[in-house]
């Protein structure tokens, strides 16, 4: 056991938090007050390898592990929530599974705009009518003369607005409508229409958008075996949900450590506030959280990066380190009072990001039902029959 990071994951964790502490957490504000997407970043994220942290250099990227990784997405969004899911969703649900689950014309094809930050990856599973019952998607695909038609819709997409490249899920099987007869596709930012954008409560500067898709596309662009999409979105969402753990992670730390500044500077009945049993207990509280979230999610990315079972433990992850970010901002506006209600601190913006960690890549609930099928060895059976 050793509990010590190598010397390139301190680099690479280095690199990202002065790249966010310069780059990112000046502007984090007006993002989210003008709900504004970024955009001028992303390339700058690219030059420093940052578009592709784990993905093999050979594919344009900066050939690090997947801790590494993991380690910048929570320098990331602790400096922003928005940015941390853009690349969250951008590497864990399209690089690296079209990089596990495609040939090596299509790693060759679609990874390296992906790696070097020119194109944004955006991952269509979800539908109106299809959430956390994602087996049951209706969009469909039927192979024709010239390739696979692809029609449906998508909701909650995030990035589908500056999206290049889409993973997309669509049903190859008429005759079901469950999980088997599910495909995975690589589409094109223009084989897709964004339709709507959300207006939400939280992560302004990231987009998300309902899609409407139609289009035919080369046979090139199935990718893994036809039917067995739903494992592919499976075995991303195993890996996904190590990052949105490790976002939430970097949501609560913004919270503590703008919690303790204040507490060390504001005053009442003649000290400061840190010196406050009570402040100090709350202070005490997060940092104990937030460690154990952050050792839960380098314990699942370890994990994945060894090549070994890591749904139960990302699922893990991401149910603690989420609530511990929920709970824990909260915690950050009390410290601060009636100042934390204001926008004239950040913690009611930690506090508006943190919720969304409960609920994409799968809720606490759907978490929650993954860790119990893997505890009780229940895993393949059927939600219907209870
Ligand atoms: N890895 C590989 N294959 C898996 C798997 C895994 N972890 N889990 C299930 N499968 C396979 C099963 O083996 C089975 O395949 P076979 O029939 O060929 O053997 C098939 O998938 C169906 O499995 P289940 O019977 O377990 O499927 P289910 O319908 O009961 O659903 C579920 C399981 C866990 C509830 C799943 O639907 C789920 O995870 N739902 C939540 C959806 C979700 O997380 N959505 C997130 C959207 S993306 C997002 O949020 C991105 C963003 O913007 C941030």
């Amino acid at each position: 056991m050793d509990f010590e990071l190598t010397p390139e994951q301190r680099e690479i964790q280095a690199l990202a938090r002065d790249f966010a502490q310069a780059e990112i957490d000046p502007h984090a504000a007006e993002w989210d007050r003008e709900q504004r997407f970024p955009s001028e970043l992303y390339p700058k994220l690219g030059a420093l390898g940052l578009m592709g942290v784990c993905v093999p250099d050979q594919y344009g990227g900066a050939g690090a592990d997947f801790v590494s990784y993991i380690l910048v997405l929570e320098e990331l969004a602790r400096a922003d929530a928005g940015v941390g899911v853009t690349v969250a969703v951008h590497t864990s649900a399209v690089a690296l599974p079209i990089l596990r689950f495609g040939t090596d014309e299509q790693r060759a094809r679609f990874v390296p705009p992906l790696a070097r930050g020119e194109s944004i990856g955006a991952f269509a599973l979800t539908e109106p009518e299809s959430g956390s019952d994602a087996g049951s998607l209706r969009s469909a695909a039927t192979l024709e003369t010239g390739g696979w038609h692809i029609s449906g819709s998508k909701r909650f997409i995030t990035s589908a607005r500056q999206a290049g490249t889409f993973l997309l899920f669509a049903r190859t099987d008429p005759a079901t409508s469950n999980a088997g007869g599910v495909s995975a596709f690589v589409l094109d930012g223009a084989h897709v229409e964004v339709t709507r954008d959300e207006e939400k409560l939280g992560l302004h500067s990231s987009t998300t958008s309902d899609v409407v898709v139609d289009a035919v596309v080369d046979e090139g662009r199935l990718l893994h075996q036809e039917g067995k999409g739903f494992a592919v979105a499976m075995a991303t969402l195993d890996g996904g949900r190590i990052g949105i753990a490790a976002q939430a992670v970097g949501i609560a730390r913004a919270a503590f450590e703008a919690a303790r500044d204040y507490a060390l500077e504001r005053k009442q009945f003649g000290k400061r506030l840190a010196e406050f049993q009570a402040i100090q207990h709350k202070l005490a509280d997060m940092s104990m959280e937030i460690d154990a979230a952050r050792l839960l999610v380098l314990r699942a990315a370890w994990l994945k990066q060894e090549g070994l079972p890591h749904a139960e433990e990302g699922a893990k992850a991401k149910l603690f380190a989420s609530e511990v970010a929920r709970r824990q901002t909260a915690e950050a506006i009390q410290v601060f009072g009636g100042y934390g209600y204001t926008k004239e601190y950040p913690v009611e913006r930690y506090y508006r990001d943190a919720k969304i960690t409960e609920i994409y890549e799968g809720t606490s609930e759907i978490q929650r039902l993954v860790i119990a099928r893997s505890i009780l060895g229940l895993r393949r059976q059927a939600l219907a029959s209870g």
